[in-house]
């Protein structure tokens, strides 16, 4: 058996966007947390293809780059929007050496799936085309171009709705603008294709009805699902194909074992992993690189972002950015979870406990009202109610270490940089600002004094003045 041939992927995304009246380039417009254009990119690395170009107008390729980096992506510029035809001929250059199945499909269309793309590269294949077109069947008025066949039913041409007949509009099967082409094909008949049309412009579309001139065979899977082809041009069509998308990560999520009570009220990124058991409750949203283990429960009310959540850990009506909570842990209600928060085995941040950049070890515990940044909780240890690290003077940050064991007694402000050693005790309502030896009594508080019966006679002064 010959070895598969290599796959190969043009993605067009030079268009102006107008319409998302947008400082940020249409493609990179996010649907659930990922841009346009990277849910096209996965479709087709998911399909096969290794290193997609994208076609970018000059002003939006820094943009783009920055967005997508320069693994796995080459770069094409196309400076005038002279027609698809005119886009796809930029890229040619990169893929000079391929051979093979080469995709050419749009970059706003990010419900587009690997295997839509795949089950085209079959058809491509089977068919021994030169091209492929995914169609689909369009309802009530629209622009797409027609998918004309000849008396065996075979596709012979695209015609674009400016320059379609009245006959020909009424056509209902139209390109999605989503194509399988043999690239050796591609590249020797789109130079000759003109802008002799309705829109002056080239069209990619012209080469199919090149293929057929020259006797070759053109191939077309019609799609029932159009949704897979929505593209999204403006801000609402955004919106609804993230509603869409939505519920295909949903869906797929709990199919995969994970409990969501409330759809509609749940947000979750495509680039969220979560084991099976987990139960996620209404109001809840999971962002960016976000990890959680199994039998972990969140929510109601949840915002969890760029963190790792481990296994039978509980989130609360809590607010995590950055943060890792270990196996068993506990955070909320109202707790905030900020960058380099690390929240150890069965240890509980409780309400209105805000940790950034500290590390609580085993069963540690910070169960209310307090502040812990830039520092370090030993295993065991509990910071009491009230308790502000100080990390802060104005000019630097200064890490707070408490030891194992460790006991912070209510409104303690420990003074940062400073070591509280394993075991010891600090007293409620000190003020620390030096450290504190290993198993060792701080008090940093004025002491108390008690005047006995003091409270008594003074009453009777006073009630004895009164005329
Ligand atoms: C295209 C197809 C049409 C199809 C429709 C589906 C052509 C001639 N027509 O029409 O048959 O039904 O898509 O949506 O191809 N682009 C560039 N540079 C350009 C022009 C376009 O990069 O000079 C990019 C756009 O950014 C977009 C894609 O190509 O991603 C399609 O272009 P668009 O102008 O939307 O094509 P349509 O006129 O909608
Ligand atoms: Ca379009």
């Amino acid at each position: 058996m010959e070895p598969a041939a290599s796959i190969a992927a043009i993605i067009l995304a030079a268009g102006k966007g107008t319409r998302m009246k947008s400082a940020l380039p249409k493609v990179l417009h996010p649907v659930c947390g990922l841009p346009m254009v990277a849910h096209v990119a996965r479709a087709v690395r998911a399909a096969g293809a290794e290193s997609p170009v994208v076609v970018v107008h000059p002003d939006a390729l820094a943009s783009i780059r920055a967005a997508l980096g320069d693994r796995g992506f080459a770069y094409a510029e196309q400076a005038d929007q002279l027609g698809t035809g005119h886009a796809a001929l930029m890229a040619r250059p990169h893929l000079a050496a391929h051979r093979g199945p080469l995709f050419v499909l749009p970059g706003d269309t990010p419900l587009l799936t690997g295997d839509a793309l795949r089950s085209m590269l079959r058809v491509h294949e089977a068919c021994g085309a030169q091209a492929t077109v995914a169609t689909f069947r369009a309802r009530g008025p629209h622009m797409y171009g027609r998918v004309v066949r000849d008396a065996a039913g075979k596709p012979v041409a695209i015609v674009e709705h400016k320059d379609a007949t009245d006959e020909q509009r009424r056509i209902d099967e139209v390109n999605s603008a989503v194509y399988v082409f043999d690239a050796e094909t591609l590249w020797r008949l789109l130079p000759a294709v003109g802008a002799s049309n309705a829109s002056g412009e080239y069209y990619l579309t012209d080469v199919i009805a090149a293929i057929s001139r020259e006797g070759g065979s053109v191939a077309a899977e019609c799609f029932d699902d159009d949704a897979l082809f929505e593209g999204c041009n403006d801000r609402w069509e955004l919106a609804m194909a993230a509603r869409k998308m939505q519920t295909r990560i949903q869906r797929l999520h709990a199919l995969a074992g994970v409990t969501i009570v409330d759809p509609a009220s749940t947000w979750i990124g495509a680039e969220v992993e979560i084991d099976a058991d987990v139960l996620v409750h209404p109001f809840t949203i999971l962002d960016g690189d976000t990890r959680l283990g199994e039998g972990t429960q969140v929510g109601p009310h949840a915002t969890i972002k760029d963190s790792t959540i481990g296994r039978g850990c509980t989130v609360v009506h809590s607010h995590l950015t950055g943060a890792t909570m270990q196996d068993g842990s506990r955070c909320g209600p109202f707790a905030q979870l900020r960058p380099k928060a690390v929240i150890g085995r069965n240890a509980r941040i409780g309400n209105f406990v805000e940790v950034k950049n500290a590390v609580f070890g085993e069963e540690a515990k910070a169960n209310h009202l307090a502040y812990v940044g830039d520092a370090s909780v030993g295993d065991h240890a509990n910071i009491g109610a009230g308790t502000i690290t100080c990390n802060y003077d104005g000019f630097g940050k200064y890490r707070t270490e408490i030891g194992a064991g460790a006991f912070i007694g209510s409104n303690s402000t420990l003074v940062a940089p400073l070591q509280i050693g394993e075991g010891a005790i600090v007293a409620g309502g000190s003020t620390i600002t030096q450290d504190v030896p290993a198993g060792a009594l701080a008090l940093g508080r004025a002491r108390q004094e008690v005047k006995e019966e003091w409270a008594i006679q003074w009453r009777k002064k006073r009630l004895a003045a009164r005329p």
